[in-house]
């Protein structure tokens, strides 16, 4: 009988995941491997729906965004008996193991059928946000960036004719990769991250400071989990993983808000602070949206391929991971245990610009 595996996409969608799963299923097709793509996550793995993934049905997927096995934020840890439902839809489909793409929530699912039930199980790292340990990137993350790094470049020009100021809210959750790497690559006079703590008085003393200094308008991105001491901030409410829903957040219309009624208040400052306006883009699902960029496309050709080497040798319980310019294996429990920031030394680097 034909060995036959099972692959899931699960969480955010992502450019790049088509490329992974292109990858997987052309790599299995060279040993005879059928591979079962479930619909919609570990939805699809709870009731068995989805289809054998044929060479046509990837064929040129890589050029699309998202993903043609949709993704859904189900978490089995929630569902009662959830983790041995998997185990007998994976059993009733004669799957031998299951390819897991996505971020923590994912592939932290995934390991736990791999330490309690033994699944055998293959992780491949997705996510914009790019805090992913083990991994120096996820694919998704450069499409991501490169998408808020030319929406700021837009904002430059309407910014500048109405010498206003302006905040770019960006996505990323907890860690400001995104933010900032679109935000240092398209100019910002400052990028808010949650790696690094910053307070309201540190934000108007810039603003203040380039607006005494004749410069017309300013740029600032902030990352959607940014605390910012001196801001008022309120309750979000949480998604199946846990996580706060930073899409009700209105941090961008707080801040900018704030910024503007603290400079036309300021009586060390001219009369024209009366005019001082600042406005703000929430960039949101947009940065998910669209085709993945070349370098997705290769990164996610290369770890669904590599995915795919893994399941034709039977070596299962890790992670696909790029360190430097090679794809290695890394250890499942370590890459969703710890949280991959932006280090201090990047943002250093960043901050001479900030002024
Ligand atoms: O983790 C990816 C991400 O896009 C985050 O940057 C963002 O906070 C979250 O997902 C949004 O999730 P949802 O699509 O469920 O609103």
């Amino acid at each position: 009988m034909a060995r036959k595996i099972g692959i899931l996409t699960g969480g955010g969608d992502c450019p790049g995941l088509n490329a992974v799963i292109r990858g997987v299923v052309e790599r299995c097709a060279q040993d005879g491997i059928e591979v079962y793509g479930f619909l919609a996550g570990w939805r699809g793995a709870l009731t068995g729906e989805g289809k054998i993934l044929t060479l046509d049905d990837v064929a040129g997927i890589q050029a699309k965004g998202g993903t043609i096995l949709e993704s859904s934020r189900t978490n089995v840890t929630k569902i009662p008996g959830g983790f041995e439902k998997v185990k007998a839809t994976m059993d009733k489909l004669g799957l031998e193991a299951l390819v897991a793409i996505g971020g923590d929530d994912t592939l932290g699912v995934a390991n736990n059928l791999r330490k309690e039930l033994g699944v055998s199980v293959v992780g491949v790292p997705k996510t914009i946000d790019n805090d992913l340990n083990c991994t120096d990137f996820t694919f998704g993350f450069d499409t991501a960036a490169n998408i808020a790094m030319e929406a700021i470049d837009r904002l430059h020009t309407t910014a500048a004719s109405h010498a206003r100021c302006f905040i770019v809210e960006c996505m990323g959750r907890s860690s400001g990769w995104i933010t900032l790497y679109a935000g240092w690559a398209a100019d910002c006079d400052l990028v808010l991250i949650p790696e690094q703590p910053t307070t309201m008085a540190e934000i108007m003393n810039l603003v203040k400071s380039r607006y005494l200094n004749g410069k017309r308008y300013t740029m600032i991105a902030v990352a959607e989990d940014v605390r910012i001491d001196g801001l008022e901030q309120g309750d979000l409410g949480t998604d199946a993983f846990g996580h706060k829903l930073l899409v009700n957040s209105s941090l961008a219309k707080d801040l900018a808000g704030a910024i503007e009624k603290n400079m036309r208040a300021d009586t060390t400052l001219d009369e024209k602070r009366e005019y001082f306006e600042c406005r703000y883009v929430v960039l949101g699902h947009l940065q998910r949206g669209g085709a993945p960029s070349n370098f997705d496309r290769i990164l996610g050709s290369r770890m669904g391929v590599a995915a795919g080497d893994m399941v034709c040798k039977g070596d299962y319980g890790s992670m696909v991971a790029l360190q430097g310019t090679k794809i290695v294996q890394a250890d499942l429990d370590m890459a969703v245990t710890v949280r991959k920031d932006v280090p201090d030394d990047i943002y250093e680097a960043a901050k001479i610009y900030f002024k």
